[in-house]
């Protein structure tokens, strides 16, 4: 199994078509690209286009949402064959998706929804991985998800399950400390002990972003700057993973390039600091 091409320790942005212009206009503003798989999976049309174009001048990772790499239905071949061609078209640095169901029966429920923390989940949902890494020819990424609920089966806390499925699929790590801050938050573990658990090695990207606090809960709207909280947990994140790529992740209420950027030189700034 081919790993993905080793990352240059950088700092990114999610690839929005708000900024395509503006990216095309300034190459090399930010030092790499994560694009969204499943936007650019039909041949031909606009995000296509303008893809190919920035794919020219940023170095790009790949990220989905739809394998339900936990799922019970069939993992989707059309899907992993539509992946592979356009892997094969961007040669991205790597390729992600997360580690949680999306659907059942054919239903697409459209959230990440977390995944039971069994053995029996971590035997079901490593064999699919090592079949996705399989279709897509490479080593894979998966990400931890934020949470709002658990279940009564669980076996072990988040960060095992999630290190022994890394372990069993040798597939590497997407850590989203947001969503770590997040799911602390709404099920009140440290989030200081799930960073210390995570195994260095396998991590090769980190995502920022910004969460909605509803009082009872968090929930994680990636709407907002990053907030101060966040950005705590980066600061430990960043020295635990040093050089690791990390990119901030705004999905929606998307502001100016120039401000991502600047949101950017923040996390710069932090991985500066700790990292000597
Ligand atoms: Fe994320």
């Amino acid at each position: 199994m081919n790993a993905p091409k080793t990352p240059s320790p950088a700092f990114g942005l999610g690839l929005r078509p708000d900024h395509y212009q503006d990216l095309l206009a300034a190459p090399g503003c930010v030092d790499w690209l994560e694009a969204l798989s499943d936007n650019y999976l039909v041949p031909g049309g606009r995000p296509l286009h303008f893809v190919d174009r920035l794919r020219i001048d940023y170095p790009m990772a790949l990220h989905g949402v739809a394998m339900s790499l936990g799922g019970t239905d069939p993992l989707d071949a059309t899907y992993l064959k539509s992946l592979r061609a356009l892997v094969n078209r961007l040669e991205p640095m790597w390729v992600s998706d997360h580690l949680c169901w999306t659907g059942v029966d054919g239903v697409k429920l459209h959230d990440l929804l977390p995944l039971p923390y069994t053995e029996a989940v971590i035997t079901h949902v490593t064999e699919r991985i090592s079949r996705v890494q399989d279709a897509i020819g490479q080593r894979m990424l998966i990400e931890n998800v934020s949470s709002y609920l658990s279940y009564s089966i669980d076996e072990m806390p988040e960060w095992e399950f999630l290190t022994e499925v890394a372990r069993r699929a040798d597939c590497l790590l997407l850590l989203d400390v947001n969503n770590v801050y997040v799911s602390s938050v709404n099920h009140q573990f440290d989030p200081l002990a799930y960073l210390a658990a995570i195994p260095t090695e396998r991590v090769r990207q980190i995502h920022l972003a910004g969460h909605a606090n509803r009082g009872q809960y968090l929930i994680d709207t990636h709407d907002t700057p990053v907030p101060p909280a966040v950005w705590d947990l980066y600061r430990v994140a960043a020295k635990r993973f040093p050089g690791v790529a990390t990119m901030i992740e705004r999905d929606d209420n998307i502001p100016p390039l120039a401000t991502l950027l600047e949101e950017l030189d923040i996390a710069r700034a932090i991985a500066a600091e700790v990292v000597v």
